[in-house]
């Protein structure tokens, strides 16, 4: 079982300026609800209760969000606006929330790096919630828990992307399993045009084997002059396993405007709007 989810938080969210000058871009609503929202409960979904945020400077909404609001609480008791808190206050009372700060930006992996602390030496989930996943019967997280009983190594997420948007992505490169498995044989941050070596990318839903920790402290700085997720978990495919799985169900990146927009109206129709 697998009962830590860890949140990369502290990213500035540049793409949506100036938006997102002071508030964290995992804030942004979809609909009326937080990105960060669909995340933590996707996690839950997978029946993690430990969520590992690792925020910066400029993040504490984030924290207040999965935090009791005494004086809103006090306000609106008794009158029928108490029922737009009833989900999220059922939610905080389910789950742990831990808090850590990177203190500089160095890429993806640094920021995993940053919650070795407050994960420890257990197997865990990871979620970009920048990217909105809703899952095909189970939802992603959980499709890929059940596969970690299974395999017992890190599995990441993957879906095919036409060539010219791979450079966005780690791509992987994977002996096929079945159709929607593959065994990691290499990876690749951010291809340049021409060098992908497969249309197969990985999205922001990861579940890490500790070991990934220990890999990431001799990580050299990579593409962008990052320490990227991508070149550890390479090492762990080489010197272990590692699976890529074709996730059922759709994406949206919300760290683009488009996505974005697509995420809102998906979620307006489909279940806003069916409540
Ligand atoms: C990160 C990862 C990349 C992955 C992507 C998924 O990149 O480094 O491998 O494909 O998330 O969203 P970022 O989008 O943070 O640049």
């Amino acid at each position: 079982m697998i009962h830590k989810c860890l949140f990369p938080v502290a990213g500035y969210g540049t793409r949506f300026l100036p938006a997102t000058k002071s508030m964290p871009k995992e804030m942004l609503p979809i609909v009326n609800k937080p990105l960060v929202q669909y995340g933590v409960e996707e996690a839950v979904a997978a029946g993690m209760k430990d969520m590992a945020f690792i925020t910066g400077r400029g993040k504490r909404a984030i924290a207040d969000h999965f935090d009791i609001s005494y004086e809103l609480e006090k306000e609106i008791a008794g009158s029928s606006k108490e029922a737009y808190l009833t989900d999220i206050r059922k939610l905080i009372d389910s789950i742990n929330c831990t808090f850590t700060r990177q203190k500089k930006m160095m890429g993806l992996g640094h920021a995993i790096l940053c919650g070795e602390t407050l994960i420890g030496q257990e197997a865990f989930g990871v979620v970009l919630a920048d990217d909105l996943c809703f899952g095909e019967g189970d939802e992603v997280l959980a499709q890929m828990t059940k596969l970690y009983e299974q395999f017992r190594c890190s599995i990441v997420a993957v879906m095919e992307v036409p060539k010219e948007e791979a450079h966005k992505y780690g791509v992987i490169e994977g002996e096929a399993l079945r159709d929607d498995l593959f065994r990691v044989t290499s990876m690749v941050e951010k291809p340049a045009p021409g060098e992908e070596p497969s249309n197969l990318a990985v999205i922001g839903r990861y579940i890490l084997t500790p070991d990934i920790f220990s890999i990431l402290r001799e990580t050299p700085p990579g593409k962008n002059g990052e320490i990227q997720l991508t070149d550890a978990l390479l090492q762990q495919a080489q010197h272990g396993c590692v699976m890529a799985y074709k996730f059922k169900g759709k994406r949206f990146d919300c760290g683009s405007v488009e996505g974005f927009v697509e995420a809102t109206n998906y979620c307006f129709e489909n279940i806003y709007a069916k409540k």
